[in-house]
């Protein structure tokens, strides 16, 4: 624990001058990023709370998964550079890396694998569940109904105080989460839903349950499926991010992994979140060619307009954001491999992007495409709906939310998560007969 490694060094403090008092908050340094103001001891000691809306600038635990330096566009999953993972990784070995914090051996690789691919089905009675909803319900809609209800049915996977059961739910949500968001997909074509084939890799088996038909064979692309794992060990973990946290803070209550899992997804949704690669495209498809990029752009700076330009800014990168930089070039190489000569789409947000990057008002806010800008165009390009974008967002999350659900469970220092207020409400009075109101 980094505190207990500040014990070794001398300790770094700084120095409160509050109501007559002097308090020392020790400063905290990791083992890369920025130090930390330890406040754990400030309200006892002056009665004062901090105040972060968003937490823009404070750090809600200590994690060995993910690094991200906003400045640098740097992004490590437990140290390896997401270029070199990217390039040379597949999404299992990075999901057993983000778990167990080392790529695994042969022998561990192939375990890990057949521990998941052993729990790729859902129990039979969960495809009951959608046909409660109308065809045309958003699949995320779904995934947040249907992930929670896996609380129902494995019952031998619920106790977050028993290691091994904490593993049996890990694998059953990293194996079933494609099985479900295929489910979805399927149900809203009205399509019979598609087992898992256990002989096919993670990202094989999502698109053969996703595009396969029981009436004929289905190959596999081989460069489709190498896309989406790509895409997958792109997506799979970010540190403490909006939906990361949501997952951290319900699992600090002793929620079950499913309903943590769930509330995760939930929080990814949003279009300022995981949404976004689905609102890149609607934004694109709503600027339609290139001559009207300018008026967007003027909408996106214009303050009395809710709009933004989606796919852009981010909370941390204030430089680009690597997943965005290979996202582009496996845009570009699937476009190539798949022969689309041209592609307004990939076009438009390519122009879209010159522009923004010359515009002193995105680069004063040190606003670059992130890692949504680009990824709607490939899974589009790959055949994907749009409206299955943010669900593919979520499962390749699934394994780094069950990553930092792991690390919190298992640190002794854990607690509930209950921030406090700065409340500027009505105080004390008292209650007014119905008769008194005016
Ligand atoms: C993801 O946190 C993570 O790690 C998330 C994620 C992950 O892997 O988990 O990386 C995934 O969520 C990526 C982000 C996807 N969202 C979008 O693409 C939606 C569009 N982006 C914005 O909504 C926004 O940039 C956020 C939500 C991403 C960040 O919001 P912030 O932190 O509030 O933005 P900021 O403080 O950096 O903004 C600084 C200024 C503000 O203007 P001023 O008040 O200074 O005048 O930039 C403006 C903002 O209004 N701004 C934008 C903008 N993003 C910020 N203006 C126009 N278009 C934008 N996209």
């Amino acid at each position: 624990m980094t505190s207990s490694a500040a014990n070794t060094a001398p300790q770094k403090k700084a120095i409160l001058h509050y109501n007559g008092k002097v308090i020392d908050l020790p400063i905290l340094q990791g083992s890369c990023g920025p130090e930390v103001l330890d406040i754990r001891n400030l309200y006892n000691e002056t009665g004062l709370f901090t105040f972060d809306p968003g937490f823009t600038a404070t750090a809600s635990c200590e994690s060995k998964i993910t690094f991200i330096d906003g400045e640098e566009g740097v992004l490590l999953y437990r140290g390896y550079h997401i270029q070199e993972l990217a390039e040379h990784s597949n999404f299992m070995e990075v999901a057993y890396l983000l778990l167990y914090g080392d790529l695994p051996t042969e022998a561990q690789r192939g375990d890990f694998i057949r521990n998941v691919t052993t729990h790729t089905m859902v129990h039979e009675q969960i495809t009951s569940f959608f046909r409660g909803f109308r065809r045309d319900a958003h699949p995320m809609a779904i995934m947040v109904g249907v992930v929670g209800a896996l609380s129902a049915f494995y019952h031998d996977s619920l106790d977050i105080n028993d290691p091994v059961q904490r593993e049996i739910a890990s694998y059953r949500l990293v194996a079933k989460i494609p099985t479900l968001a295929a489910m979805a997909y399927k149900y809203s074509l009205g399509q019979p839903f598609i087992f898992p084939l256990n002989k096919l890799s993670y990202a094989e088996n999502f698109l053969h349950m996703m595009f396969a038909v029981p009436c004929e064979e289905y190959h596999v692309n081989p460069i489709l499926s190498r896309a989406i794992d790509r895409i997958f060990i792109l997506h799979a973990d970010h540190e403490q991010n909006a939906s990361t946290s949501t997952v951290r803070l319900a699992g600090s209550s002793g929620a079950n992994p499913f309903a943590c899992i769930a509330s995760g997804i939930a929080a990814l949704w949003g279009p300022a979140h995981g949404g976004a690669n689905e609102a890149v495209l609607n934004m694109l498809a709503e600027i339609e060619y290139p001559g009207n990029i300018q008026k967007f752009i003027a909408k996106a700076k214009d303050k009395n307009d809710p709009f933004r330009l989606m796919g852009f800014g981010h909370r941390v990168y204030k430089n680009y954001d690597p997943r965005a930089t290979i996202m582009r070039e496996t845009c570009y190489d699937v476009l190539k491999e798949l022969n689309i000569k041209d592609n307004p789409l990939f076009d438009l947000a390519m122009e879209l992007e010159h522009i923004a990057m010359n515009d002193e008002y995105f680069i004063e806010r040190k606003l670059y495409p992130n890692v949504d800008f680009y990824s709607g165009i490939i899974f589009k390009a790959l055949g994907i709906p749009v409206s299955m974008f943010t669900v593919l967002f979520a499962i390749a999350r699934t394994v780094g939310w069950v990553a930092q659900w792991k690390e919190m469970i298992a640190d002794p220092t854990q607690k509930i998560g209950r921030p406090r207020q700065l409340y500027t409400g009505i105080e004390s009075r008292k209650y007014k007969p119905v008769s008194e109101r005016k």
